[in-house]
């Protein structure tokens, strides 16, 4: 998710749940190919899975990508053919992709015939006011046919004139059945959806449908939520933490290992500010770690404010239940 999962988020989220599959930001194949490569690409080791996420439509450009993507040591590389931003229009590529797929069955061919490592696409069910499943059936079986075993799908239109990508995320009406009839029509994919799903019940239910959910704003906005997944979702015997407390121990020797490297914690710090959301206190914590005027403070200072503050709250919270429960929640 663009401006999200960046490297720093991807390391926070990664403390959380060791089996859960990581998406880069989307990265385009001219920022790559003309720009700074280890800006965009380096990632640490702690990361993997990781899976980099390319924007892009030119074949010869998305196979150079994909190369760079197994060079630099990804577990997947993934075309975007979702995004409706304007942006990305212009470049004709992202969802409008959906309407070319010639073009993205040509691009996924040359990138699997460039790497090892596998080629997946992220895709809408239709574009604009295309509503029909053969739509999304052709496109999926035309993709399927250069080789890609592998589809995300969000589960709603592009509507590529007219809406923000922020309301492209949350206007066009969600069609779930679409994407379970995707499954039961190529059995031999790998089909994940994508679009709305919250609670691990959701999530749940979901793979009785289809092989896999991606999950972004909601993992995004309450992180803890993802501390449970490896132990329901991927059979691992014990949560990678027991606690917050443990996750924000070692995120903040992260933190001061980037401070160490001349950044600032800020920059990172700001994936994780959702860690306590749902707890007494969260809410303060999150202020502190916000407030600007502790930026120059060491790591170790302001998490000792945090949580002081945090602790102050959720004190009062419990001896006020009924005055604290709707400021924190
Ligand atoms: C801030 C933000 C940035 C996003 N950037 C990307 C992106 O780079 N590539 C992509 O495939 N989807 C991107 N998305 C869309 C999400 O991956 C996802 O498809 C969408 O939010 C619906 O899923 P959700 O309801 O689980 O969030 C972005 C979403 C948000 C909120």
């Amino acid at each position: 998710m663009l401006d999200w999962t960046d490297r720093h988020c991807r390391y926070f989220h990664r403390l959380l749940t060791r089996h859960t599959l990581l998406y880069t930001e989307m990265v385009t194949t001219g920022a790559l190919l003309h720009g700074d490569q280890p800006r965009h690409l380096d990632f640490s080791e702690q990361e993997h899975p990781v899976a980099l996420q390319l924007g892009g439509s030119e074949p010869a450009d998305l196979a150079a990508c994909a190369k760079l993507a197994q060079q630099w040591g990804y577990d997947e590389v993934n075309l975007n053919c979702g995004c409706p931003s304007e942006r990305v229009q212009r470049g004709a590529f992202g969802a409008c992709l959906m309407a070319e797929p010639g073009l993205v069955a040509d691009g996924v061919k040359a990138m699997k015939d460039a790497v090892s490592i596998p080629v997946t696409v992220k895709h809408r069910i239709g574009i604009d006011k295309i509503e029909s499943y053969d739509f999304v059936r052709d496109f999926v079986g035309t993709i399927a046919e250069a080789g890609c075993e592998v589809f995300i799908v969000h589960a709603r239109n592009a509507w590529l004139q007219g809406l923000s990508p922020k309301e492209n995320r949350d206007i066009p009406p969600l069609r779930y059945e679409l994407v379970h009839r995707l499954k039961q029509e190529f059995p031999a994919l790998t089909i994940a959806i994508n679009g709305g799903i919250k609670t691990d019940d959701q999530i749940e239910q979901q793979l009785a449908y289809v092989d896999g959910v991606m999950v972004g704003r909601q993992a995004y906005h309450e992180p803890w939520q993802m501390a449970g997944w490896d132990q329901r979702f991927f059979g691992a015997a014990a949560a990678p933490v027991q606690s917050r407390e443990a996750v924000e121990d070692q995120w903040l020797v992260y933190l001061e290992q980037q401070v160490a490297q001349g950044r600032p914690w800020s920059q990172a710090m700001r994936h994780a500010l959702g860690l306590w959301n749902g707890l007494p206190g969260a809410r303060r914590w999150r202020q502190v770690w916000s407030d600007h005027r502790l930026k120059h403070l060491p790591v170790r200072e302001v998490a000792r404010q945090a949580t002081e503050a945090r602790e102050t709250a959720a004190e009062i919270a419990r001896q006020h239940p009924a005055f604290q429960a709707p400021v924190d929640a």
